[in-house]
């Protein structure tokens, strides 16, 4: 039964260098590189299945785990760590029950730490997915995760 990832494939079977192009319009297309996935692009492309692990597991843009439906970064950076960084760190992760580089069991966050999110001035800062919510304090962290959590309850 041809899928999506066999035209993908398809398109890039002849391509130079065509593996990371490849991993990348994958990982877009299923939100991470399941292990079947790997297979099935290392047959696909005439690879072993080492080397195609060897490359995903290489790059730190690919992700070999389900990831959350957001995606929160929590900034760790020298403006953000002065200003209370680490007490935000551990409210979101006493608040979501995993810890940083982890992801809730219902696939709705995912929680990361970065090192400057280029918004200094509004230390602390955390982004979720394309949002940015500044100036934070850790009481306010269950409030805005119940927003995103809504907004999920609603696309449901
Ligand atoms: S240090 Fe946090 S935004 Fe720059």
């Amino acid at each position: 039964m041809s899928s999506d990832i066999d035209e993908l494939i398809e398109k890039y079977r002849q391509a130079r260098g065509g593996l990371i192009p490849l991993l990348q319009e994958t990982q877009e297309l299923k939100g991470f590189l399941s292990r079947e996935t790997l297979e099935k692009i290392a047959s696909g492309m005439n690879l072993s299945l080492a080397k195609v692990v060897g490359v995903a597991t290489f790059y730190h843009q690919f992700h070999l785990e389900p990831r959350g439906k957001y995606i929160i970064r929590v900034c760790m950076g020298t403006a953000c760590h002065v200003r209370g960084a680490a007490d935000i760190l551990a409210a979101m992760e006493k608040e979501l029950g995993v810890r940083v580089g982890d992801t809730t069991p219902d696939l709705t966050f995912t929680l990361e730490q970065v090192a400057c999110l280029g918004a200094c001035g509004l230390a602390p800062v955390i982004m979720i997915n394309e949002d940015t919510h500044g100036k934070l304090t850790p009481d306010q962290v269950p409030e805005i995760l119940a927003k995103y959590r809504q907004k999920t309850a609603v696309i449901h």
